[in-house]
């Protein structure tokens, strides 16, 4: 597989499923509100289950589950039914920079893999690698088994990035948000986008 696009990330679409772990979502969100101009949002029926369990009920991924984003939120978030095949992000042509699924359910993460395209969040995440931009996916299970750990592989093979929800401990984290940022930021990283969630290791190296 090539290297990335270097395409500024302007557009991106978010993908949330119903593994657990909606909280990540939910600060990928909030930190991509400063630095894109426009968020598109696809939760599957069961992410919006899974959110509306985990997550707080003024926490945008309920809000937006519920249809009740404020107006200057939907003038950055723009949300879409996981049934809506008419929606822009379905097509190349409007391809958004960059895709995330997160937290990404095995069951998706196996659909993408095989090309399935059975609701928008897996038809735009199709597109997404056949326009090739850039494609994230943040698993969460444990254990993994066979099927997972191949449909992985398929996907990197196919030019995806699997960064999964695995939070590291150097940086001494206390509270569970500082877990949620470890995780985070690593997207972040990974589009360049700059961030302060945490002091870089080594920094005082650099
Ligand atoms: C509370 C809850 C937590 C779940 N956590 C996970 C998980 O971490 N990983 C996973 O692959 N599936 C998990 N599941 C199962 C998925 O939700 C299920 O496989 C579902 O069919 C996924 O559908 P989706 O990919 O369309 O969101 C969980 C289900 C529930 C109800």
């Amino acid at each position: 597989m090539e290297g990335h696009s270097m395409r500024p990330i302007r557009k991106v679409l978010i993908g949330v499923t119903g593994a657990s772990g909606s909280i990540y979502a939910e600060r990928l969100i909030q930190l991509l509100l400063d630095s894109v101009d426009r968020i598109y949002l696809v939760i599957t029926e069961t992410g919006e289950k899974v959110a509306q369990h985990e997550l707080k009920s003024e926490s945008l991924l309920v809000k937006a589950s519920l249809g009740k984003l404020t107006k200057q939120e939907l003038s950055i978030i723009r949300p879409f039914k996981i049934n809506d095949l008419f929606a822009p992000c379905a097509s190349g042509t409007a391809a958004p920079d960059a895709m995330i699924v997160v937290p990404s359910s095995m069951g998706t993460l196996a659909r993408i893999a095989t090309g399935v395209s059975s609701n928008l969040l897996e038809r735009s995440a199709d597109v997404v690698l056949k326009q090739r931009r850039r494609l994230i996916i943040c698993p969460r299970e444990m254990p993994f088994n066979l099927i997972h750990l191949r449909n992985m592989t398929l996907l990197a093979e196919a030019g995806a990035e699997i960064l999964p929800l695995m939070p590291g401990f150097y940086q001494k984290p206390k509270t569970m948000e500082d877990l949620v940022n470890f995780c985070v930021g690593k997207v972040l990283e990974q589009l360049d986008i700059p961030h302060d969630l945490y002091k870089p290791w080594n920094s005082r190296l650099i």
